[in-house]
């Protein structure tokens, strides 16, 4: 009976000894106890008497982790409410359920239950002379299939036991799987149609799927990963959860590598509340470690128009542990048009060439039929290496009718698309001069980096002012609280607000001249810069120091550009 009221209780874990192969189709990750204490304490499951009328769904419950914490609570619940043992067992089936798509993890999470509740399922036993006990409600299904199905009342072969799903629970908690949906069937697509964009992950649809599932003021907390706070596919989702839900709080969690066994993601922990509310505020708080969720950690409290933020007709999330940072952020997204916008006439899109699609065109030196093939790693802040890896990487590619369509002419900015949080800069670009200059015929660019060039001929903004203000530290903290996962996407440049009008021709005369001095004079020049910079956006010398610490707390690594 002690197990009740231990803090924590250790579940047979089953996810982390299945194969690399179901594992990666299943999206099959166990979460660790910090994070599912954190979040079934955050929607406010707690060992109160309040909960014991309300219904918790684990919707993708693995070997029960979060449904053995909640049941943990409830029993805890049904103590304090000196409800008699034997009673627990029916008040706890009826409030607790699981579904999972793995039969494996659906055995698991009915052990670990079964152990978690043997006393009181004896006690129930000795007390009522029943045939047969009810079972404990692990579903083995396909949580998505079976919301899609209902709704249109398709019968579905596996669902012998019948679970209705929509407007059900009180409380959604869970770690939903991550993968790309490939083939997306019509009945799922129907269903969920409202916060699909593009290619769908199923961890998009999960969320969906959990608020679907909740009563009115019933609470979800999941853990997925950040890309959903700025990413093009996601903003279909987000504004489905902007409708239907107030966001009550976002922990963003900067540790990518030691989360989930074996994998590196930038995750986040957020917990909805079904229905509007007036004036709504968000708790936002960023922790590096697990440790740092166990322990209480700082949030501060931002209203939602701080977070959720219109730029050129869609919504993007900014994710920031203070409110100096929200003030600077307003500053900059309200004084200045957007890249893509026709103020500034410029249009970020990404490089075309995947190499391993070409690779019999790819070639390391130059023949008569080739052109240059720019790689990421050409790419510096301010520099540019033609073939940096030498005979590493094949830097020229055969133009024919396949590739023809693909060249890029003329100049250019290049950017690279992959960055994390630990490098010194999420924003790595350049103008290649030289080889936009002497390649009149073009040249190719991989698929690892981004290409901006004005949209029109005519356009008199410079490219060199628009390379300065990227490569400033004002963007490149911007771009931060932004962008929540290791792409720099073109999307996400194109929303980049650029502060025109003020000291353009300076600050592009400094970009240009920084590309080509030596090492040793590039630090005076790029605080100049950073300072030009600033001021083009309306913020003051305290701003920019302010900005400068933010950036130099982050921890770097040497993996940088
Ligand atoms: C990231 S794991 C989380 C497991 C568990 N909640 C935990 O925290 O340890 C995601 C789970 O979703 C399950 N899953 C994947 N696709 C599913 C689907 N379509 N319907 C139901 N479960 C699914 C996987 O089998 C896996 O157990």
């Amino acid at each position: 009976m002690d197990e009740y009221h231990k803090k924590e209780f250790a579940i047979m874990d089953y996810l982390h000894i299945v194969s690399l192969e179901l594992r990666k189709q299943l999206g099959q990750y166990a979460t660790p106890i910090e994070i599912v204490r954190y979040i079934v304490k955050s929607v406010e499951y707690i060992p109160s008497k309040s909960i014991l009328q309300k219904r918790l769904i684990d919707p993708a419950c693995g070997s029960g982790a979060f449904l053995g914490e909640a049941c943990r609570v409830y029993l805890n619940a049904l103590k304090k409410a000196a409800i008699p043992i034997s009673e627990w067992y029916p008040m706890i089936i009826s409030a607790i359920c699981g579904i999972d798509i793995d039969p494996k993890a659906c055995f698991f999470a009915r052990l670990n239950l079964a152990m978690l509740l043997a006393p009181p399922i004896l006690e129930f036993i000795s007390k009522n002379t029943i045939a047969k006990l009810k079972p404990l409600p692990i579903h083995c299904a396909d949580t998505l299939h079976l919301l899609a199905s209902r709704r249109k009342s398709i019968p579905l072969f596996y669902d012998r036991i019948s679970i209705p799903l929509e407007d059900q629970f009180d409380f959604v908690v869970g770690n939903p799987p991550y993968y790309k949906i490939k083939n997306l069937e019509q009945n799922i697509k129907n269903t969920f149609t409202e916060s699909i964009y593009g290619h769908p992950n199923a961890y998009a649809l999960f969320i969906h799927a959990g608020i679907e599932m909740l009563r009115t003021h019933g609470r979800l907390g999941f853990i997925v990963p950040r890309s959903m706070l700025s990413g093009l596919y996601f903003k279909n989702l987000r504004e489905f959860i902007e409708k239907k839900t107030a966001i009550k709080e976002i922990v963003n969690i900067s540790d990518r590598k030691n989360i989930f066994d074996g994998v590196l993601h930038g995750t986040m922990i957020l917990s909805l509340k079904r229905g509007k509310q007036n004036d709504e505020k968000i708790n936002i708080s960023l922790v590096k470690t697990l440790e740092d969720i166990r322990d209480q950690h700082r949030a501060v409290i931002v209203d939602r128009n701080e977070v959720v933020q219109q730029l050129n007709g869609t919504t993007v999330w900014f994710v920031a542990d203070s409110l100096d940072v929200y003030n600077i952020l307003s500053k900059i997204i309200k004084g200045s048009p957007l890249l893509s916008g026709n103020q500034i006439n410029y249009r970020a899109k990404t490089g075309q060439i995947v190499w391993n699609r070409v690779k019999p065109l790819l070639s390391t030196q130059k023949e008569p039929d080739t052109l240059p093939l720019v790689w990421a790693t050409d790419v510096g802040k301010f520099s540019f290496s033609f073939n940096r890896m030498g005979i590493a990487r094949p830097c020229f590619l055969k133009s024919n009718s396949k590739t023809k369509q693909l060249i890029v002419k003329g100049l250019c900015i290049l950017v690279q698309r992959v960055t994390a949080d630990e490098q010194p800069s999420r924003i790595i670009a350049c103008i290649p001069e030289e080889l936009c200059k002497k390649e009149h015929d073009g040249y190719f660019v991989e698929n690892h980096l981004n290409i901006i060039q004005p949209t029109n001929e005519s356009n008199t903004i410079d490219l060199y002012f628009i390379l300065g203000i990227l490569n400033s530290d004002v963007v490149d903290f911007f771009f931060r609280t932004m962008n929540g996962n290791t792409q720099v996407s073109a999307t996400e440049l194109n929303l980049l607000p650029i502060p025109t009008g003020k000291s353009d021709d300076k600050i592009a005369e400094i970009a240009k001249e920084i590309q080509v001095v030596e090492e040793a004079k590039r630090k005076k020049l790029f605080t100049e810069l950073n300072v030009l910079v600033a001021k083009a956006y309306g913020l003051n010398m305290n701003e920019l120091r302010f900005i400068k610490n933010h950036l130099n707390e982050r921890k770097y690594d040497n993996s940088g550009d």
